[in-house]
């Protein structure tokens, strides 16, 4: 572990001085990047934040005190297995590549920048929302958020430079020239050139968003790329935190706009309503669904026999690692009729992944309804039909009400105010959103947190204003 070189890292940088010299050429580049697109407005505050120091489960990370600026982004991999194989495919059972090969390069540089694209557009999604921080406990979050966000995407840069070369550099470029949301130079996807500019945005972001990266990288994590598969490894360590930020901020304020309701009007005591968090529920769920790309896709069977991508939990859930005969049965619209397909299974692996995702969303629901019905509220939050609203694959270009039925343009046109925010919906939670920063104080649509950060408590000063 060299901690202590200019770019932290246990990959031996010091050891490969061109590589070395070129990220080091990177580095002003990416922090012009961060100074220009990171957090508006707090970069030399001091903030309680988390270090990764080490790729072990137990103490890889160091709380402290730092500036944004000075936080010691770095290059972490989890160690090398030593006789790795390629877990899936038609490759299955042979030796892990070390080098990329040279028949799937353009796969593997897709599936890396396409990652390492989302990583800094989030942060520039986030920028203004310090500004409107509901406690310092959740200023503090926030901000942990960004600069592993930006960590990411120095592991993704870091696999550009080392593997690929001369467009591997251009593409590291690139990485810092797009801008989510510039219709000139947007990022690669929509879901990141969404605004993410109040909390409740922030909240299904990180709780819906962020947990799409956990499925995307959970597949990589066994990817027969070992160099990819150890990055991704380490990343999902501090991707738990990001989705922890998202699943409790929501919980949080479900629980207040639930006490709230027993008061009497939600809107009138300066809460939530819950139909609003509902529409926004509906909204990140529909935009994080398209990011698993088509329902049937060559790519993913591609991707799948090379050995690249796999399934979630690839080894641990699954027997047959070839998938070469199996079939899934996909729901698909057919002369303005919903029909069953069968397809083959390897080109139904994005929906496959997709189905863990929405498992995986489902649990969460399932929390914030306990705690409505903790709080004596009978209301319930739900997850749309995957064919809600939805901009890539089988269902992108049919309209579907909230159950999946299909419906006309003009009646989805008609009734979307009832699925999606409006815009007044979005102004009304914009005019919630005042900064508290008195250490332990909160803002009053938000529950306080059950317990603070490492052990702090809630009332600990976590940003130094
Ligand atoms: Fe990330
Ligand atoms: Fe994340």
């Amino acid at each position: 572990m060299n901690l202590y070189d200019r770019i932290p890292n246990n990959v031996n940088l010091s050891e490969d001085k061109k590589l070395q010299r070129a990220l080091e050429k990177w580095l002003p580049n990416y922090l012009d990047w961060w100074q220009q697109m990171g957090p508006d407005g707090f970069q030399q505050k001091d903030v309680y934040l988390r270090t990764a120091i080490s790729v072990e489960p137990d103490g890889w990370a160091n709380f402290d005190f730092v500036k944004m600026p000075d936080y010691r982004w770095g290059i972490f991999l989890k160690p090398a297995e030593p006789d790795a194989k390629i877990g899936f495919g038609d490759h299955c059972g042979q030796p892990a590549y070390q080098e990329v090969p040279g028949e799937f390069r353009n796969s593997l540089r897709r599936i890396i920048v396409t990652q390492g694209d989302t990583e800094p557009a989030s942060v520039e999604q986030q920028r203004e929302l310090g500004k409107t921080c509901p406690s310092l406990y959740d200023l503090r979050n926030l901000f942990q958020v960004n600069v592993e966000e930006g960590r990411h995407l120095w592991a993704m840069v870091y696999l550009l430079h080392r593997y690929f070369g001369r467009d591997g550099r251009d593409e590291a470029d690139a990485l810092l020239e797009r801008r989510s949301g510039n219709p000139d130079k947007p990022r690669i996807l929509e879901a990141f050139n969404q605004p993410c500019d109040d909390w409740l945005n922030f909240f299904c972001f990180t709780m819906f968003t962020d947990r799409d990266g956990k499925y995307q990288l959970s597949a990589l994590a066994e990817s027969g790329f070992e160099p990819l598969a150890r990055t991704c490894q380490f990343m999902l360590t501090e991707e738990a935190h990001h989705m922890f930020v998202g699943d409790t901020g929501l919980n949080r304020v479900v629980k207040r706009t639930a006490q709230l309701m027993k008061q009497g009007d939600v809107r009138e005591l300066g809460g939530i309503p819950l139909d609003i968090v509902q529409k926004h529920i509906n909204f990140w769920f529909s935009y994080s669904l398209d990011l698993f790309g088509g329902e049937i896709s060559s790519n993913s069977a591609d991707f799948f026999a090379a050995g690249l991508k796999g399934r979630y939990k690839e080894q641990e859930q699954y027997e047959d690692h070839i998938v070469a005969e199996q079939n899934f049965t996909m729901t698909v619209v057919e002369d303005g009729q919903l029909k069953q397909r069968d397809v083959a299974m390897r080109n139904a692996l994005n929906e496959v992944l997709r189905t863990e995702y929405v498992k995986d969303c489902e649990k969460g629901l399932a929390r914030w309804n306990k705690t409505l019905a903790e709080e004596g509220i009978s209301e319930r939050l739900f997850l749309p039909s995957s064919r809600f609203h939805r901009h890539v694959g089988e269902y992108a270009g049919h309209h579907f009400d909230i159950e999946g039925n299909l419906i006309t343009a003009e009646e989805f046109e008609r009734r979307k105010g009832d699925w999606l925010p409006t815009l007044e919906d979005r102004e009304y939670v914009r005019s919630l959103m005042h900064p508290v920063v008195e250490p332990g104080k909160i803002a009053n649509w938000i529950a306080p947190p059950a317990t603070g950060i490492k052990g702090k408590p809630f009332e600990f000063e976590y940003v130094r204003l």
